[in-house]
């Protein structure tokens, strides 16, 4: 994006003699100009920068080395308390027409966007350092993937880059000298005056804009330092950005872990899964299934964001464009989610999670007995009765993707896996069974399309209220949702044969606030249901919703009587609660209603049609 009336002379570029990109060079000597800072840093990438950056952030105070014993190389970064998610409501897509972003973005014309960021901006890195942070999402050099660079005066954010994507010498390199790259600007917006001391994390308590410009493909993020706000290259990039770029292009831009699923007889199916933030993609990501399955082999493509293209067979091809995870620690145990413990016991940041007497890291549900003693998350004294968390809810691993155990073989393989099946999940305590299977594609899209979530603390909002989360993309979608629900329909029916789509409800709960589900390594058990119905080996009943297992297709083995019981009950659906969740469906069409596929509305009287020919309570036909 141009920048404009700039003044004043700017701080040397330092370009490095591998850098050969004249409107790089160009870009960064203007965001210098209007920005100011002290210096400029371009970033190679290298494990030698890595450490010495870590240290700088060690002496600024940001970071606190851990116990080289417990959590080799590893730190922990306390953030400030008004920093801690994602903040919706400063997120905005500035579309030249306020409806090409569509009525679930907020808006703001681009001049007038300009306008504000320029005031902004200018001046904002006094005293501090400019990182120039070049990075690929997706393997270097794939057709799949997609270069940026990250202008940043937060050294945290340097760091994590290198965690979360390919950062570094060989991005540039893959830019030539005039590759197309998105341009996106970050700053915590607090530059120190001369002489002032800096704070353990800037930020801007007052001030925070999370700006796309989906046809100028640039970012501009300032005033927080944290996650999707701050790492440019995840939210911003691969997810807003990159979903208008898909839909001109003639691809998909997803909110989706992708896992791979190897059966006894050995056949390899890879499933796609989108479910809200903070709602179980990076424990199904990297499941270990039960004892029962011996012979059933679980790994790891990705846990949070998916690019999916049809490729020249007619199947859909997908990467992961991260190259790191940045998991929710809160919850995470040897118990739930195994790899991801060994995937962050090295080489990992820590952020807003509490600290141990012994210098290690702690959470709530990591251990059954808390520690005694901890520092929590805003450096006080804590104590397990003290009644507060020792963990922010939404604190967070940032670790290395190569670390994880369970990594499929295939994770950089540059030309995607081949996705047979999307599963869509909401967090939901009723009315959603525990699966279903979409009739067919234009059934599977309404489905994800009408889905709904609690909200939980990914994002700086009212947490535990339900919301329609079409395509778990409500924060992430770049353009207006009507148009990507159309996008979605296209890609689909022009495949000579989609694949199957699921929808999921792990969080269906009983009278008493009971998890029906037993969740997390169980889900192996609806995940073999899934891998079969696209194999054509199992069957499946019809309800009023689409196709469903019966108990006799589940596989029990190692679990009592008791969850086959509750099993039912997490697949009932109940006409009083369905009847409810139509009219949020009616609510949310309304809401879109000049870009509504045609379809849906057909949809929705088709479901309503057979809930009222069905029983008031439709269960499971027992066998
Ligand atoms: P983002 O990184 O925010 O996009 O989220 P994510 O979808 O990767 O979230 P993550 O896997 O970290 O979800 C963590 C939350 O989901 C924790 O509260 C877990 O306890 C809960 N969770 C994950 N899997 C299950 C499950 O199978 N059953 C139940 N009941 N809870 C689960
Ligand atoms: C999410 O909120 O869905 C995340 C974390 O994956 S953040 O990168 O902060 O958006
Ligand atoms: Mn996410």
């Amino acid at each position: 994006m141009k920048i404009e009336n700039v003044a004043g002379p700017s701080t040397a570029l330092n370009a490095p003699e591998w850098v050969r990109h004249t409107a790089l060079k160009q870009w960064v000597t203007q965001v210098a100009a209007l920005t100011r800072p002290e210096r400029i840093v371009w970033c190679d990438g290298s494990t030698a920068e890595y450490d010495r950056l870590c240290q700088e952030l060690v002496s600024a105070g940001t970071f606190r080395p851990l116990n080289p014993t417990l959590r080799p190389n590893s730190f922990l970064a306390l953030s400030d308390p008004s920093d801690v998610a994602r903040v919706e409501d400063r997120t905005f897509i500035c579309s030249v027409h306020r409806h090409d972003a569509g009525p679930t973005n907020n808006w703001m014309a681009p001049a007038e966007m300009k306008v504000k960021l320029g005031k902004l901006f200018d001046g904002c890195m006094r005293g501090r350092t400019l990182y120039v942070v070049p990075f690929s999402m997706g393997p270097v050099g794939s057709p799949l993937s997609h270069i940026g660079v990250e202008l940043t005066d937060s050294a945290y954010v340097a760091v994590s880059m290198k965690i979360m994507t390919r950062m570094g010498r060989a991005a540039v390199e893959a830019l030539g000298e005039d590759g197309n790259f998105v341009p996106c600007l970050h700053s915590v917006g607090m530059p120190l005056a001369p002489g002032q001391a800096d704070v353990p994390w800037p930020c801007n308590k007052d001030d925070k804009y999370i700006v796309h410009f989906p046809e100028e493909n640039a970012i501009w993020s300032f005033g927080s330092g944290y996650g999707g706000n701050a790492l440019l290259g995840k939210k911003c990039f691969a997810l807003r950005i990159a979903s208008t770029m898909g839909r001109e292009q003639g691809w998909l831009a997803e909110h989706m872990l992708i896992l791979g699923v190897q059966s006894p007889g050995g056949r390899k199916h890879y499933v796609a899964a989108a479910f809200p933030s903070a709602c179980g993609k990076t424990n199904f990501a990297m499941l270990i299934p039960p004892p029962v399955f011996a012979g059933w082999k679980v790994t790891t493509v990705g846990d949070d964001i998916a690019w999916i293209k049809p490729g020249a067979d007619g199947r859909l091809y997908a990467i992961n464009p991260e190259y790191g995870f940045f998991g929710v620690a809160p919850g995470t145990s040897d118990q739930s989610n195994p790899n991801a413990m060994a995937t962050m016991k090295a080489n990992s940041i820590f952020t807003n999670v509490a600290l141990t007497p012994e210098g290690d890291v702690w959470w709530e549900g990591m251990t059954d007995t808390p520690p005694a003693k901890l520092t929590d998350w805003q450096g006080q004294e804590w104590t397990p009765d003290c009644g507060r968390k020792a963990a922010h809810p939404n604190a967070r691993f940032t670790a290395p993707a190569s670390q994880c155990p369970s990594l499929d073989p295939e994770w950089e393989n540059t030309q995607g896996v081949p996705i047979s099946a999307f599963i869509f999940g909401g967090r939901r305590t009723t009315t959603m069974p525990l699966v279903v299977e979409s009739f067919n594609w234009t059934d599977g899209v309404y489905l994800a399309a009408t889905m709904g979530s609690e909200t939980t603390a990914a994002a700086a909002h009212k947490v535990g209220e339900v919301r329609r989360d079409p395509f778990a993309m409500l924060p992430f979608c770049g353009y207006h949702i009507g148009d990507y629900f159309d996008h979605w329909l296209e890609t689909g029916l022009r495949l000579p044969g989609p694949p199957r789509i699921f929808c999921v409800n792990w969080f269906r709960k009983d009278e008493n606030g009971k998890f029906l589900w037993p969740g997390y390594g169980d889900n192996m058990r609806v995940l073999q249901w899934i891998i079969e119905r696209c194999e054509g080996t199992t069957g499946a009943v019809e309800s009023p919703l689409g196709w469903m297992p019966t108990e006799g297709q589940i596989e029990w083995g190692g679990l009592d009587q008791s969850v086959r019981n509750s099993f039912r009950q997490a697949m009932r659906l109940d006409r009083e609660d369905w009847v409810r969740e139509l009219l949020l469906h009616e609510e949310l069409f309304i809401k879109l209603y000049d870009r509504l596929p045609k379809e849906f509305v057909l949809r929705r009287e088709l479901l309503l049609a057979a809930l009222w020919r069905s029983p008031e309570q439709w269960s499971l036909p027992a066998g």
